[in-house]
């Protein structure tokens, strides 16, 4: 008889969790270590970063995850997750962990518990307990790990515990194949608990880092061989096995950092060792010092910074402090708790992590493979402005640092260096576009007009500055001077869709097709990037008339509205937005295609952009999104799903049907629908399309869904895959700045404009009131909306402390001002 194996995801018909919001302490609580996948969390807010998993798996970087990577992380490893921040026990015999990874010994408790920038591992095994709290400090670049033993028994006991990482020889990339080399570079000193880690330091002399424990060691190691074994590895390494090390120094190899420490707990005993890795950048100067001979005294402060508990408490409390401040900018009571809990936290700390992180480092995204995306950052910038608008600042200059002469960008930068990515190049022709997009936004959050006369390079040049204001206009331009046939925008390499590569082939007189590789081309437009033409062009007309350039503000006007007459003819399709044309002319996500007849993108874009309003197509294309697009875990890419690869289309057709761009449920365009749905005033509909997606309105389909329930993932399998419902590529997704800019102002309708705060919200016509508190521009609004008509757009009245006032913007209140504001719907 054959035996049925279990097919993954095991679906079950009910529902499935594996933990639960605590929303007073605003954690996560996991509370088994079997989650579907490692769930994780982000330590570190601005230089120093550390992932890390539920089981206690992760990695360590400062600024950049490809070029300064302190530990080693395997992605496609098996067994999953083994390479992190741990501690073992070896109690008479018995090795555990606290997060149960690697040894994965049973415990008899065990709770994971991810918060704002720290997380606490606490697992249980024979009356011991042991705590480990990771966080990385505000203001230092090092995660420290506190453990605290705690002997629940009524007699004494010993213990062999022990710490380790694995570092990585600082350049992941070079770290994961240059092996012929890096099996003779690394490089550590032992000084009493601090161990070094000091490869590079001989050629560059300016950065290393010390892993270090507050108190002195019974033994360690730094040779992976001695610790784990040359045939051993991280689930029983031999020196955990032995109960203790050997004092190795590495030579070359693989250089590690293990702590041992030989201890006794009296009965009721608690005590607590503290761990630290630490990044040390020394100034250019000190790179003239002796070969080989690192300056400690950097190192040295910062473990006197951490130890003591009192130290470390102190240190927690200003990580929470921090937090408490941030996120008190915006924070919703709607007495519907998934959505509060999504708006007033897990939504904005995710949007904190995707400023940080763009593209580059997750548990899906390498950090070796792509640093900044130029697109990717502008848009994550939509739903952070708000948070730390100096950091945007600074962030939309570098980006647009990075811009060429004639609008075009790269598509991707180093955060390290700041510098474009050659490998990559430009030629996503929808790139320009997103930096207005990201500047408009900065304005109306800020009214901060002097970011438009900041002086920027193009292509990192200082000497070919040129105001802010000069960079968007080029954007601006570079869109309208490439147009096609249609008049619609040429598509260049893709647009937002990566994946869509129109121009990836050619014909060639006398042969057949040949693949040319990614390139522009003269026929290939996209429909999407019209109606970002029109949206963020009138945005930047907008500018225009605030800086008095009245000519330039008419003519782009009529450059707009040509290319929004072009989207209703050309770009119309019957009864929804055609997605693009092909190098060959034929049209894209059109009824006349065999498959891939109609596409999510341009249906979101053209109507937020207010395209069709008029004339009855915007409501149209809804309308066929609701009909063609929609399924109970939300609206997919693409209809019918390609089943076959299209050398026309490029690489959307490489995905199996249903998967990514494929027909994928890809979760960053979902918020445009419901945007757009808010834009003709479907208030129902619009939060039905929102709560699609939301992890903490899915948390009971975990084990579908597989990926955390307090962050978004990139995609979810759409229904034409036999995974249907199952998510991947969690945290880092352009998702969370949209769901947020959706849900904060197009759905509760609190809306920055360049004069002031409007109020305009488009509910379902079930939620019968809020209350928003909304820092803006240095004033706190105290706003509260209520819906005693049960409608689903419409404000009947507002007045702003006790006074009415015309219309639905706010007068704007002075820096520390505190305003209540009441808005009447109906
Ligand atoms: C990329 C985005 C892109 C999206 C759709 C993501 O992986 O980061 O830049 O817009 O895929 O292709």
């Amino acid at each position: 008889m054959i035996s049925a194996f279990p097919v993954y995801p095991i679906r079950r018909n009910k529902a499935m969790r594996f933990g639960h919001f605590d929303d007073a302490r605003r954690e996560y609580v996991i509370d088994t270590p079997r989650t579907p996948l490692p769930w994780i969390n982000y330590l570190g807010s601005e230089d120093f970063f550390s992932l890390v998993s539920n089981t206690g798996g992760g990695y360590s970087f400062y600024r950049d995850a490809r070029l300064r990577r302190l530990t080693r992380y395997r992605y496609n490893n098996s067994p999953l997750d083994m390479d992190g921040h741990r501690i073992y026990i070896n109690d008479g015999g018995t090795i555990w962990n606290p997060g149960w990874q690697p040894a994965k010994t049973e415990l008899d408790r065990y709770t994971c518990r991810h918060g704002l920038g720290y997380t606490i591992l606490q697992g249980e095994k024979n009356g011991i307990a042991a705590a480990q709290e990771l966080f990385v400090p505000r203001g230092d670049a090092c995660e420290i790990d506190r453990l605290t033993l705690e002997n629940k028994t009524a007699a004494p006991r010993t213990l062999d515990v022990f710490s380790y990482v694995e570092f990585c020889l600082w350049d992941a990339m070079d770290d994961s194949s240059n092996f012929q080399r890096n099996f003779s570079t690394g490089e550590v000193e032992v000084v009493e608990s601090a161990i070094y880690h000091k490869t590079e330091y001989r050629e560059r002399r300016d950065h290393y880092a010390v892993f270090w424990a507050n108190a002195p060691v019974t033994s360690f190691d730094t040779s992976r061989d001695a610790f784990c074994g040359v045939y051993g590895g991280p689930v029983a390494p031999e020196a955990v096995k032995a109960g203790h090390c050997s004092n190795s120094i590495a030579h070359g190899w693989a250089p590690v950092g293990a702590h041992h420490f030989h201890l006794t707990l009296a009965p009721g005993e608690k005590k607590s060792i503290i761990f630290g890795l630490g990044y040390i950048e020394n100034p250019v100067r000190e790179k003239f010092s002796a070969p080989g001979i690192i300056n400690k005294a950097r190192a040295e402060a910062m473990m006197a910074r951490y130890a003591t508990d009192a130290q470390v408490d102190a240190a927690r409390r200003a990580l929470a402090d921090y937090w408490q401040e941030l996120l008190s900018g915006w924070q919703l009571t709607s007495g519907e708790e998934k959505l509060d809990r999504m708006v007033s936290l897990w939504n904005q700390y995710q949007c904190m992590v995707t400023f940080n992180m763009s593209r580059s480092a997750s548990y899906y995204e390498s950090g070796i493979g792509r640093g900044m995306g130029f697109r990717d950052s502008c848009q994550d910038l939509l739903g952070f402005v708000h948070m730390i608008p100096s950091r945007a600042r600074e962030r939309i200059l570098d980006i647009a640092a990075t811009q060429f002469e004639d609008g075009s960008a790269y598509h991707q930068y180093q955060p390290l260096t700041k510098k474009g990515n050659s490998d990559v190049g430009s030629g996503f022709n929808d790139d320009p576009l997103w930096l207005i997009a990201c500047t408009a936004a900065y304005l109306r959050e800020t009214g901060d007009w002097s970011i438009l006369d900041e002086p920027v390079a193009f292509d990192n040049d200082v000497t070919r500055a040129q105001p802010l204001m000069e960079h968007l206009r080029r954007s601006f331009r570079y869109t309208h001077t490439h147009l096609g046939p249609h008049g619609l925008p040429l598509i260049g390499r893709a647009d937002w869709n990566d994946c869509l590569n129109l121009n990836c082939f050619s014909e060639h007189p006398g042969e057949s097709f040949q693949i040319t590789g990614p390139s522009e081309g003269p026929v290939a437009e996209s429909v999407f990037i019209a109606g970002m033409f029109v949206k963020y062009g009138r945005e930047y007309a907008e500018l225009c008339d605030h800086l008095h350039l009245t000519e330039e503000a008419a003519s782009a006007r009529t450059a707009i509205d040509a290319v929004e007459q072009a989207t209703l003819t050309a770009g119309w399709d019957g009864a929804w937005f055609r997605r693009a044309y092909d190098a060959f002319g034929a049209p894209v996500g059109s009824r006349e295609c065999d498959e891939g007849q109609i596409f999510i993108e341009p249906q979101g874009i053209c109507v937020m952009a207010g395209i069709g309003r008029e004339t009855g197509q915007a409501e149209a294309a809804l309308k066929s999104v609701e009909e063609r697009l929609d399924t109970p875990y939300g609206v997919v890419l693409l209809q019918p799903a390609y089943t076959t690869y299209r050398l026309n289309l490029g690489e959307i057709s490489s995905y199996p049907p249903g998967y990514k761009e494929n027909a994928g449920i890809f979760c960053h365009n979902n918020p445009w629908i419901s945007c757009a749905e808010t834009v003709l005033g479907h208030g129902d509909r619009a939060f039905a399309v929102y709560k699609k997606t939301c992890p903490a309105y899915i948390e009971d389909i975990s084990e579908i869904h597989r990926t955390e329930p307090y962050v978004y993932s990139q995609m979810v399998a759409g229904r034409d895959a036999p995974t249907f419902g199952e998510a991947k590529n969690s945290w880092l997704t352009g998702t969370a700045a949209w769901t947020f800019v959706n849900v904060s102002q197009y759905i509760l309708g609190i809306q920055p404009t360049l004069d002031g705060l409007r109020v305009d919200p488009c509910i379902p016509h079930t939620l019968a009131g809020y209350t928003v508190t909304r820092r803006y521009r240095g004033a706190v609004y105290h706003i509260r909306v209520e819906n005693p008509h049960a409608v689903q757009k419409g404000v009947q009245s507002v007045t702003v402390n006790g006074a009415p006032i015309a219309g639905t913007l706010l007068p704007l209140a002075k820096a520390g001002e505190s305003v209540e504001v009441s808005v009447i719907l109906g």
